[in-house]
């Protein structure tokens, strides 16, 4: 459910961008009557995709139980950025229409980077590898495999998981099935460590 959601939102991102891309480049090359003809067309589909972004994007919010400031970032700009790539596309003014589309491009990137500075993993040093490797020698390799591909008790290959880090987080401090909760177990630095660890896998 939660990875539907995230799929869902990502592609209605993605789809936001193509859209405003192709009718960004027809307002630049000056094509102005068949963008009018495909604004006319898209505008429906414009404004799900939009709601569609911003709704699921406020429910993987709710979804978090620590407070991530990429995510805040990420909803507020879209819900600036599509009224703008809107008002841009409609009253023909080029820079509007850009900064929709560099918005949108922005948002993109840090929701994959999960860092609205674009910095991926920033916990990662030397020591948290070594340590990351330990925890995950001692409690996950059982079920999970030194290559994260075992399987026992039908655990998901963690070289294919889908999670993102804060699903990842969730799930490994909650537990779920047969595997059990951590949460007593882990500090903070040790459930980034072993996170890490599983990224190094992939
Ligand atoms: C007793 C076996 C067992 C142990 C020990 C175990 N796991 Fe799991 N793990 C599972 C099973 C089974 C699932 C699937 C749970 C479900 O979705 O029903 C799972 C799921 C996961 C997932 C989610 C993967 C996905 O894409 O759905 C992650 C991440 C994970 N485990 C990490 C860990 C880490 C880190 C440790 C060690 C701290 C650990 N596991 C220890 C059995 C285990």
């Amino acid at each position: 459910m939660d990875i539907g959601m995230r799929h869902m939102h990502v592609t209605a991102v993605l789809l936001l961008l193509v859209f405003m891309l192709f009718k960004t480049v027809l307002l630049l090359t000056n094509k102005v009557d068949y963008l009018d003809r495909v604004r006319t067309k898209t505008k429906v589909v414009d404004i799900i995709l939009g709601l569609t972004a911003v709704l699921t994007g406020f429910y993987l919010l709710s979804l978090k139980s620590e407070f991530e400031i990429y995510l805040w970032v990420k909803i507020l700009l879209l819900m600036a950025a599509v009224p703008l790539g809107i008002v841009g596309l409609k009253r023909h003014k080029k820079p509007l229409a850009i900064l929709s589309v560099l918005l949108i491009v922005y948002v993109y990137g840090v929701g994959e980077t999960q860092s609205y500075k674009f910095k991926r993993n920033p916990v990662v040093t030397g020591n948290a590898d070594q340590a990351g490797a330990e925890i995950y020698q001692k409690l996950c390799v059982e079920c999970h495999g030194e290559d994260g591909k075992l399987g026992v008790f039908k655990a998901p290959d963690l070289t294919s998981s889908l999670m993102n880090q804060a699903e990842m987080k969730q799930r490994i401090l909650q537990g779920k099935g047969a595997m059990r909760g951590y949460k007593n177990e882990l500090s903070t630095e040790q459930l980034d460590a072993v996170i890490n660890h599983i990224n190094t896998l992939q």
